[in-house]
């Protein structure tokens, strides 16, 4: 599905309030993860290695987020019923989410999403998009632990190409850098004012 038809998916749109750090401040943060140029290039690689499977990839995510009640817990309603609408809708924004954190584009365009995909995860934003009817607010403590489920799970995905372990490897640390970053950044809305 090309991304401008994802319903819901909102990278680039004019809308879109201005995060509240700056492309500077990203700067500082990649500095603090030792993120550099080469591992913005080996994530633009990983994208041709990870399209192929994204369905696959997804399939594994949300096996685990399925048969992990306290995280089903966010997609379901009070009464503990699953939406399944709000989940496959969810996952097409997330498969271009793979495609977006592969191509490393760190624009000002990148960095308001980021804003706006913590404030997804936010009682202030939750449900809002899909209209559903599901538990209002993720703990951001689940937020950050989801980064080494999600970067654990990809190395065998990544390991599927004609790269040595060498490249795997440094595909693998960049995603871990990236994701890290982005659950960083989602903090934003869960932080106390002037704390984050
Ligand atoms: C939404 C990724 C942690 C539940 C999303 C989206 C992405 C994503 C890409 C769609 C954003 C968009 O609307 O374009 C991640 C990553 C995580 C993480 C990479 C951690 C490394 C969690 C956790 C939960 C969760 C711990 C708890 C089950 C959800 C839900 C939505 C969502 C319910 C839909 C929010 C809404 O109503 O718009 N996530 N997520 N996520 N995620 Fe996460």
């Amino acid at each position: 599905m090309a991304a401008k038809e994802i319903p819901g998916y909102a990278y680039g749109d004019k809308q879109l309030a201005t995060a509240p750090y700056t492309l500077k401040d990203l700067e500082a943060l990649k500095a603090t993860v030792l993120f550099t140029d080469k591992d913005a290039k080996w994530l633009r690689i990983s994208r041709k290695v990870l399209e192929p499977h994204a369905e696959e990839i997804l399939d594994t995510w949300y096996g685990f987020v399925g048969s992990t009640p306290h995280l089903l817990h966010y997609f379901s309603n009070d009464k503990g019923k699953v939406d399944s609408n709000y989940l496959a809708r969810v996952r097409a924004r997330f498969i271009q989410w793979i495609y977006d954190t592969a191509d490393a584009k760190y624009d000002q365009s990148w960095l308001d999403y980021q804003y706006e995909i913590g404030i997804r995860h936010h009682r202030l934003g939750k449900n809002k998009t899909d209209n559903a009817k599901a538990v209002e607010h993720i703990p951001f403590r689940y937020v950050v632990a989801l980064t080494y489920p999600v970067t654990a799970t990809l190395k065998p995905f990544l390991e599927r190409s004609t790269y040595s372990p060498e490249e795997v490897n440094a595909m693998h640390q960049a995603w871990i850098k990236s994701v890290l970053m982005q659950t960083i950044l989602w903090s934003y809305p869960y932080t106390k004012q002037g704390d984050f």
